[in-house]
C-alpha cells in the first residue's frame, strides 16, 4: 500500500533550486532592513545578541535557531555573536562580534564565519571576536545619546547594565555616550509587521510547502495510523521542499485529543470514526506557516462532525471577509464569535440571549482561545495589536492568521452525546492587500466536499 506520494514534481525542484541560491539574496535584504532601521534610530546606537544554544541534557544541545530579531538584520545564524548598529559612526555602522575560528571546535560543531567571514560574506563594516566586546562596543557608542536594546536574556541584560553604569560616569565626565534605554521594538517590530516584497516571497514559499505537508497528510490519513505517522509526513514533505524544520511544535490530536488545545504528543492510535485535526506549519527563510485541517479518518463526516464543521467554516469564511484594510484587527474575532454563537444555539449547545452569551463570554466553554494572531518569522509574529489602547488597524501587508475552532471536551456536561469529544479548527494565513485580502493556504481543501473527495482519492 502507498499511502502518500511523494512531491517528484518541478515545484518541489523550484524549491531546492532557490534554497541553493538564495544566500546572496538573504544577505541583501538583512543590509536593506539594517539601513532603515538606522535611519529611524538616528542619534542612537543599537545591540542585539544573538539565541544562546540551550543545553537539553548533560552535553548536548537543543536544536539552534538564531533570534528573530537578530537574524532579520544579519543573516547571521552562528550562536553566540553580538551585533551593533551605530548610524552614526563614520566608518564603522554594522559591527559583529563573532566567535573566533578555531579548527578543532570546527571539527565538532561546524564552520564558523570568523572576523574575516563576519565581514566578507555579512557585510559586517568591521568585525571582533566576542571576547573584544567589552574594549570596543564603548568606543561604537561614544556618540550616541540613547542605546536600542531589548530585555531578553537575563545574563546579556546584566552586562548591558554594566555598560549603562560606565556611560553615566562618561556622561559627566565627557558629555557622551548614551543616556537611556529604549526598546527597538517599537522601530523593528513595526517593520517585521509590514512585510516586505522580499519577506512576502519568503512567507508565501513557508505557506506553500505548509500547504504541501497538510495535502500529502490529508491523502495519508487513514484509520490505522498513529498519529505520529501523519506527524512524520508532514515533516518528511517540509524537510523535502526545503524547510529545515517546522514553526512550532505540530499537532495531530485526533477525536478528543482535538480538544486539548495544545496537544503535542500526537502518538494516540487514529480510530475509524475520528476527525484528525492537523496544526502544522513549516519554515522557510525564518518565516513560518501556520494552518490547521480538521479531516474525518474514514473520509466522511458523520452528521453531528459536519454539523460543528460547517460551523466552524461559516465563522472563518464571516471573518475571512472582513479582513481588508482599514478594518481592526479585533473585527473577525468579534465576528467570528458572532457566527459561532449564533450555531450554537441552533444546534442546541448553548442556551439563551445570543447579546447576553457573548457579553458573559459563555462561548468560551466552547470556543476559548483568540481568532488571530499576526503571522511572520514568529508564528505568534510580534508588534502590539493595540495602539494607545485601540484595536489596530489593518494595513496592506500584515498577515494574520483566521483561526476558529469549537472544542466540545468529551467528559462535558449538558451536551447531546453526539457532540461530545468533537474538536475542529480551520485555520488559514491571510495577507493584508490593498483591495482587500489574499488568503495565502487556500489550496488546501476545506470545503467537506473538497475534503471528503479528496480523501475518496485516496481509498484503495
Ligand atoms: N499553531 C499555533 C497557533 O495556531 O497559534
Ligand atoms: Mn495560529
Ligand atoms: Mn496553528
Amino acid at each position: 500500500m502507498s499511502f502518500y506520494l511523494a512531491p517528484e514534481n518541478a515545484e518541489s525542484r523550484q524549491f531546492e533550486m532557490i534554497k541553493e541560491t538564495s544566500f546572496a539574496d538573504t544577505i541583501e535584504q538583512a543590509k536593506q532592513r539594517r539601513e532603515e532601521f538606522m535611519q529611524r534610530i538616528a542619534g542612537g546606537v543599537a545591540v542585539f545578541a544573538a539565541a544562546p544554544m540551550f543545553i537539553r541534557n548533560n552535553d548536548v544541545e537543543h536544536e539552534y535557531r538564531q533570534d528573530t530579531d537578530f537574524y532579520y538584520l544579519t543573516g547571521f545564524e552562528e550562536p553566540g555573536a553580538i551585533a551593533v548598529l551605530a548610524p552614526d559612526n563614520e566608518e564603522h555602522k554594522f559591527v559583529l562580534f563573532v566567535q573566533p575560528k578555531d579548527r578543532e571546535r570546527e571539527v565538532w560543531t561546524g564552520w564558523r564565519a570568523g572576523e574575516e567571514g563576519a565581514k566578507r560574506d555579512y557585510l559586517a563594516d568591521t568585525a571582533f571576536t566576542l571576547d573584544k566586546f567589552n574594549e570596543e562596543f564603548p568606543k561604537l557608542a561614544a556618540k550616541a545619546d540613547r542605546l536600542y536594546y531589548r530585555f531578553n536574556d537575563a545574563a546579556f541584560d546584566e552586562r548591558i547594565v554594566r555598560f549603562m553604569r560606565g556611560f553615566q560616569r562618561e556622561r559627566q565626565r565627557n558629555g557622551t555616550h548614551p543616556k537611556a534605554i529604549i526598546d527597538p521594538a517599537e522601530t523593528l517590530h513595526e517593520m517585521r509587521l509590514v512585510k516586505s516584497d522580499d519577506d512576502l516571497q519568503l512567507l508565501r514559499r513557508a505557506v506553500d510547502i505548509t500547504c504541501e505537508g497538510h495535502i500529502a497528510a490529508m491523502k495519508a490519513l487513514q484509520s490505522n495510523l498513529y498519529e505520529y505517522e501523519i506527524e512524520a509526513v508532514l515533516r518528511y514533505v517540509f524537510r523535502k521542499l526545503g524547510s529545515p524544520r517546522h514553526g512550532y511544535a505540530p499537532i495531530v490530536g485526533s477525536g478528543a485529543n482535538a480538544t486539548v488545545l495544545h496537544y503535542v504528543t500526537n502518538n494516540s492510535f487514529i480510530k475509524e470514526g475520528d476527525l484528525v485535526l492537523i496544526d502544522a506549519g513549516a519554515e522557510y527563510g525564518y518565516f513560518t506557516g501556520d494552518v490547521t485541517r480538521t479531516t474525518p479518518a474514514s473520509g466522511r463526516f458523520t452528521k453531528a462532525q459536519a454539523e460543528i464543521y460547517q460551523l466552524v467554516l461559516d465563522a472563518q469564511i464571516a471573518a475571512i471577509n472582513l479582513v481588508k484594510p482599514g478594518a481592526t484587527f479585533q473585527d473577525p474575532h468579534n465576528e467570528t464569535v458572532r457566527v459561532l454563537v449564533e450555531g450554537l444555539l441552533r444546534l442546541g449547545l448553548l442556551e439563551g440571549d445570543a447579546a447576553e452569551i457573548i457579553k458573559e463570554e459563555k462561548y468560551k466553554k466552547f470556543y476559548m482561545h483568540r481568532t488571530s494572531h499576526w503571522l511572520g518569522m514568529d508564528v505568534h509574529d510580534v508588534a502590539p495589536y493595540k495602539v494607545a489602547d485601540e484595536w489596530r488597524k489593518l494595513e496592506p501587508g500584515m498577515v494574520m492568521t483566521i483561526e476558529p475552532g469549537l472544542y466540545i471536551a468529551a467528559d462535558v456536561e449538558d451536551v447531546d452525546a453526539r457532540y461530545r469529544g468533537i474538536g475542529v479548527r480551520i485555520e488559514d494565513d491571510v495577507l493584508v492587500t490593498r483591495e482587500g485580502n489574499e488568503v495565502l493556504s487556500a489550496r488546501v481543501p476545506k470545503t467537506i466536499e473538497e475534503i471528503e473527495a479528496l480523501m475518496q482519492q485516496n481509498k484503495f
